[in-house]
């Protein structure tokens, strides 16, 4: 058994930092493990052009440590045009990310027309200038158990066929459907690949059972989109497992105040930075193949993204006595701001350890 992985310093192409005061609590569980990270641009308020970039950018400089590299996105509209992705793009933007208005936290003000319109011109403006399209795939209206099925079949074929050559990644997959649907695209489609939807199910959630057999309703565990069936769930493991570099990590780690969770309308999005890369390694362990992670978690993105490969590298043992257990909550000093960490009180099969000499 191995009890020890030096992996090369990773890359995390999907997570929301938020702004401050919760950018301050959160970004150190991502920055104390990923090299660079893909930073969502749903924030409130938003990041829709080059001086948002600008401003959001220097807040996390502000709060991370000199050898974090944030990779600026922003936030697709109705009213995006080509200009303002060329204007992003000069400011630093690698990315653009649809999300379709009303699916999920912070989607509102997002795309409403998803026909060969106005977007179009704005996707070519992208593939010009060498931005990705990153897409929450799911059809607004449509229920939570095939809205992803939904858009991956009537939208996405047409966009890959409208603008060859675009770089799409078909975010956070869930379903069945869309690993086939980027198994089978162009090379210029990929995935990314979280660690919620390569271990939980809908039963997870919905069904969830506590250490005492109590049967509920888990908030903590819940995201959009959400993970699926078990059948769903094993395609996406297949996925990695089969070292296809379409497939890489974006562990979509979305904080929000537990208060929010917990509530009559709770919010989508799991913190998932404390247990992110420990789970992927777990999951690469029962699957048999910890010898791919280093390339999931270190190579596919930045190959895809076009980036340099990290220098450095990142140690992962199994821990001894306490050391693997996820804490309950992250609470700010003055404690206005506090979030649960998913798998909280749960022991890590691996732990990051200090960097390799
Ligand atoms: O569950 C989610 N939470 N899905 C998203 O797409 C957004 C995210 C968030 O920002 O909290
Ligand atoms: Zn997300």
């Amino acid at each position: 058994m191995t009890d020890e992985l030096v992996l090369r310093a990773p890359d995390n192409f999907h997570v929301h930092l938020r702004r401050e005061p919760m950018l301050s609590l959160v970004a150190r569980a991502t920055t104390d493990v990923y090299r660079r990270a893909l930073v969502m641009p749903n924030t409130d308020p938003p990041i829709l052009d080059a001086d948002d970039l600008v401003i959001y950018r220097d807040e996390i400089i502000h709060a991370t440590p000199a050898d974090f590299v944030p990779l600026m996105t922003i936030k697709l509209t109705d009213a995006t045009t080509p200009a303002v992705i060329d204007a992003a793009r000069v400011a630093g933007a690698v990315a653009g990310k649809v999300y379709p208005s009303g699916v999920t936290t912070g989607s509102y003000g997002g795309v409403s027309e998803f026909g060969a319109g106005s977007l179009i011109d704005v996707f070519m403006a992208m593939r010009d200038c060498g931005m990705v399209l990153c897409v929450h795939a799911e059809m607004p209206g449509v229920t939570w158990s095939v809205a992803e099925q939904s858009f991956i079949d009537d939208i996405i074929p047409d966009w890959i066929a409208y603008v060859p050559d675009l770089k799409l990644v078909v975010e956070h997959v869930s379903s069945s459907s869309a690993v086939a649907l980027v198994k089978m695209a162009p090379d210029t489609v990929a995935a990314t690949v979280t660690p919620m939807h390569l271990t939980l199910t809908d039963d997870d959630i919905l069904g969830y059972r506590n250490h005492r057999g109590r049967r509920g309703l888990n908030p903590h565990n819940f995201c959009y989109p959400m993970p699926k069936t078990d059948y769903d769930r094993h395609t996406i493991r297949e996925a990695v497992a089969s070292g296809s570099p379409k497939f890489f990590a974006g562990d979509d780690s979305a904080p929000h105040r537990y208060q929010d969770k917990e509530a009559p309308c709770g919010c989508a999005g799991v913190f998932c930075a404390p247990a992110s890369l420990p789970t992927y390694a777990e999951v690469f362990d029962e699957l048999g193949c910890l010898d791919k992670l280093d390339d999931f978690a270190g190579r596919f993105g930045a190959e895809f993204y076009g980036l340099p490969l990290n220098e450095g590298t990142i140690r992962l043992v199994r821990p001894v006595g306490d050391a693997g257990i996820v804490p309950h909550y992250l609470t700010s000093p003055g404690r206005s701001q506090s979030v649960r960490c998913w798998r909280a009180g749960e022991r890590l099969g691996w732990i990051v350890a200090r960097e390799a000499p």
